[in-house]
């Protein structure tokens, strides 16, 4: 492991308040979101879609690094040219999805464990061919009645330290995500005691795995009651939950934290980072961004309907939200 081209790789994708634009949907997700927005859920329109978003004039003013998805990082673009390397034209690094998606727990109904690690050396060396530098594995820890059980969690850290470690161990930066999804109707207090207890069991299993803190990205969850939940709560008591529970699990030395957005509007994710940066910018000791899929992409993939006609659009639309993010991240967007 080169400690010094994991810490160059991350200062480079966020450098200049950029941040990482998560555009791995799963073909699963594809058909989901494609269905939702009436575009043909076919791999042609997915190529068309993800060749509109690394082609975006001026897409890498906001967006120091992309993960792909395994499909997109063998696609070319009509003009012949691997999307990888039109991102690195750019200065865009590539990243790429490597689990297998998060499958049910046998003996825990309604929990999840990510699978993946089968192989994944192997595939590493392949990505890192293809010109990939980073790397996601996303863990899935539902909170419900009973649940997450410590089965669960130790399964997925167990897992995402593995992952870790084989990316390390080939000059890839892990984004370490383990994510507490915003479903259900638990309330903020409910997420911050579970995402405390999942951050907390993921930093022992990475220090177990001999995992180089300074050579990683922590994707987590905002601390944000649960999408049912009758009592939402104002921006800065989310943004001051986030950095309570970050402060108080994930170590200094991790050089960055960038957020998934989770299903939050653009706008409010938005909103959150600003005020982690802007009210707490003194109690952070990492650089904190995001790793944005729907807080970025969704009114652009809405606007470009599956036409040609509305590229230009639906291009304009990533931009805009991708600097919104940017502005966030930097503590200077004004709502
Ligand atoms: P969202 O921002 O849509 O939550 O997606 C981020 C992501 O990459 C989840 O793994």
């Amino acid at each position: 492991m080169n400690t010094q081209i994991l810490k160059d790789t991350i200062q480079q994708i966020f450098a200049n308040g950029k941040g990482i634009l998560a555009m791995d949907e799963s073909t699963p997700t594809c058909i989901k979101r494609f269905e939702a927005a009436g575009i043909p859920q076919t791999t042609e329109m997915y190529r068309k879609y993800r060749e509109l978003i690394v082609t975006t004039p001026g897409l890498n003013e906001s967006i120091g690094g992309a993960i792909l998805f395994d499909e997109t990082i063998r696609q070319k673009t009509d003009d012949g040219e691997p999307m990888a390397k039109v991102l690195i034209k750019a200065g865009i690094i590539s990243g790429i999805k490597v689990d297998m998606g998060a499958k049910s727990l046998a003996g825990f109904p309604n929990e999840k464990v990510t699978e993946g690690l089968d192989g994944l050396r192997e595939r590493l060396t392949e990505y890192k061919t293809m010109g990939a530098c980073f790397a996601k594995w996303r863990a899935v820890i539902t909170i419900g009645d009973g649940i997450p059980t410590n089965a669960c969690i130790e399964a997925n850290v167990h897992a995402l330290a593995r992952y870790a470690a084989l990316c390390q161990e080939a000059d890839i930066v892990p984004i370490v995500e383990p994510e507490v999804l915003m479903d259900g109707n638990h309330t903020l207090q409910q997420c911050y005691e579970v995402t405390e207890r999942v951050l907390k069991a993921l930093f022992y299993e990475l220090y177990q795995f001999k995992i180089d803190l300074e050579g990683i990205i922590l994707k987590p969850n905002m601390v944000i009651a649960g999408k049912d939940c009758p009592i939402q709560n104002s921006i800065d008591e989310v943004a001051e939950a986030t950095v309570n529970c970050l402060r108080a699990s994930v170590p200094a030395s991790v050089p960055a934290i960038a957020f998934l957005s989770g299903g939050q509007s653009p706008k409010v994710a938005a909103e959150h980072l600003n005020a982690i940066n802007k009210n707490f910018k003194d109690r952070l000791p990492w650089i904190v961004a995001f790793s944005f899929a729907r807080a970025i992409q969704q009114p652009a993939l809405d606007a470009w309907k599956g036409e040609q006609s509305n590229m230009e659009e639906a291009q304009k639309l990533l931009c805009k939200y991708a600097k919104m993010a940017s502005t966030a991240r930097l503590g200077k967007y004004n709502s």
